[in-house]
């Protein structure tokens, strides 16, 4: 069985370099996290929260699935927002998408992929409730314009989650932002539905 040894190697390398530059980096961290935002991001591979916006660990509290979708129901996300907003106090709460995403993408086909379609059922919802601004459009444009509806949609539906009104309701200091990145150059937009 492979140990993946280069994974110790790396993180050995990483820690080590961390270590050089600020000696109390781990030590300060360990006692407490106090991070200001809270990224709601797709589980693809090359859109890594902390990457993205060059932030270290301890900035960035994040919850990533498949399409970066808020589901009412769904207690992992809801947990997370709960606990970012009432426990860690970040002020902002950043929903992440980005073009090209295989989820959209697959929720646009017809084809069976299994489990995941029930997922993907949430993304098909953000078609529906968008299909005369979705029909003028040629299929790479409404791919595009489908992965920028998704993160609006789901910015709503963080704003709409308990948590979120009861502490807007309380006077509490938070923002919902969508935004969505680019695969291509590595750009984030700013899609101003905050
Ligand atoms: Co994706």
């Amino acid at each position: 069985m492979k140990n993946l040894q280069h994974l110790f190697d790396n993180n050995m390398e990483w820690a080590k370099d961390i270590h050089e530059k600020n000696p109390d980096f781990f030590s300060d961290l360990s006692k407490q996290q106090n991070p200001e935002y809270l990224w709601i991001g797709c589980s693809d591979s090359r859109v890594p929260a902390n990457q993205i916006v060059n932030l270290p660990p301890g900035e960035v509290f994040v919850h990533r699935n498949i399409a970066n979708v808020v589901v009412h129901s769904d207690l992992n996300c809801l947990s997370v927002i709960q606990y970012a907003v009432e426990v860690l106090k970040v002020k902002h709460i950043i929903v992440c998408g980005h073009y090209g995403c295989g989820g959209v993408k697959a929720s646009m086909e017809d084809d069976d992929h299994g489990l995941i379609d029930n997922w993907l059922c949430h993304i098909k919802d953000v078609e529906r409730f968008n299909v005369n601004e979705l029909e003028s459009l040629s299929d790479c444009e409404k791919l595009d314009r489908m992965c920028e509806l998704n993160v609006v949609e789901q910015v709503s539906n963080v704003r709409n989650t308990s948590v979120v009104r009861n502490a807007l309701r309380n006077g509490v200091e938070l923002s919902v932002h969508g935004w969505i990145y680019n695969i291509n150059n590595g750009i984030l937009k700013d899609l101003d539905v905050c």
